[in-house]
């Protein structure tokens, strides 16, 4: 009841920001900044991560879109410049669905030679019926899950490597949804989430979005084993009437938006946590954490089960491994 209080009168949280925030607002504070910062943000071509991108580029941040729609990518940039003129966009080609158009995309992005302090895992799908993925997995997890964990993987490097030589600490967030709550630990087994036998699809995005955490999860445990000055958190974003929405036309899902539209964020509302975690000084070294309206909050029991992260961790990589023929970090 406090919280549902809190978050429509926006009240601000230890943060000192709340719902209401903008990414804007929440990234007045990081002038301080240090330049030249590189971030890549999957998803930028719309909705939440497109604003992600403005901002993050208005911020002085260098981005680098990773996009399936070259020509929405172009869009998105020639709108951060006309903002931000000197703002500094690269795109390149992925399919988050594909392991070889991931594989590819990363083998440009490191030929570049650029350094990368910022991944933003934001890219996702709400697949309304089964699909399989190019690789044979199901679409939904495949899209927001599999292809962000092998993209990390190859880029994980990249970071480490950049945060040693700079000493700026380097950023992960993986956008996840307060709909991770909804699965029961007897509705999380691999196998069926790469080929579900009864699909029903707001499970196998709630799944996804449920495994964005454990990932980030187990992965700041080993980050830190290894003294790697990289962080990685999950966010939510609060709901937000974005493409992942509209999808679903239909009477009932328009009645719904419409009686709940007083619980919707703005898009530039749904990008602050993103911001705020990516670029705020007050995040400096919290890591495995679960952030929602800029302020760390408490994501389900299953979410921060140490035995289920580690083993979703080890079976992802397991498989892909084996379909790649290629050993992922030691
Ligand atoms: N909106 C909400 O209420 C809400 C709530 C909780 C969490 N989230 C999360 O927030 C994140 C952003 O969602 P959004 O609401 O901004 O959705 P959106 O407007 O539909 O944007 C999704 C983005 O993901 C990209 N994408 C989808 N499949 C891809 C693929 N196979 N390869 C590469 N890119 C792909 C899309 O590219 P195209 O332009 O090519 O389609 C688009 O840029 C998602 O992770 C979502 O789960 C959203």
């Amino acid at each position: 009841m406090k919280g549902t209080v809190r978050y429509l009168a926006g009240i601000a949280g230890q943060s000192g920001y709340g719902s209401k925030s903008t990414a804007e607002q929440v990234t007045q504070d990081c002038s301080s900044l240090p330049p030249y910062l590189t971030a890549i943000v999957t998803g930028a071509t719309s909705g939440i991560g497109a604003e992600t991108a403005r901002v993050l580029a208005k911020r002085g941040v260098r981005i680098v879109i990773p996009a399936r729609d070259l020509k929405k990518a172009d869009e998105v940039k020639r709108n951060i410049q006309r903002e931000t003129p000197n703002a500094e966009i690269i795109i390149l080609e992925i399919d988050l669905t594909s392991f070889a158009s991931i594989r590819k995309f990363c083998s440009e992005f490191l030929s570049l030679g650029i350094p990368l302090n910022i991944l933003i895992n934001n890219a996702g799908k709400f697949s309304q019926k089964l699909e399989f993925s190019e690789d044979k997995f199901e679409m939904t997890f495949a899209t927001n899950y599999l292809g962000h964990f092998l993209l990390t993987e190859l880029v994980l490097e990249k970071m480490i490597e950049t945060a040693k030589q700079t000493g700026v600490e380097g950023r992960i967030v993986n956008v996840s949804s307060v709909i991770h709550g909804w699965v029961k630990k007897d509705h999380f087994s691999f196998n069926d989430m790469l080929h579900s036998k009864y699909y029903n699809a707001t499970r196998a995005y709630a799944q996804s979005k449920l495994a964005n955490i454990m990932h980030a999860y187990e992965l700041s445990k080993q980050l830190k084993a290894i003294n790697a000055n990289v962080t990685i958190n999950a966010v939510h974003p609060g709901i937000v009437k974005t493409g992942i929405i509209r999808d679903h036309k239909g009477l009932i899902t328009d009645s719904i938006f419409f009686i709940a539209s007083k619980l919707l964020k703005s898009t530039s509302q749904g990008a602050s946590t993103t911001c705020y975690v990516a670029l705020s000084s007050k995040t400096k070294g919290v890591t495995g954490q679960y952030f929602a309206d800029c302020n760390e909050t408490r994501c389900s029991s299953l979410a921060n089960d140490d035995y289920e992260a580690h083993e979703l961790w080890k079976q992802t990589r397991s498989l892909i491994e084996k379909r790649l023929r290629v050993q992922l970090r030691p």
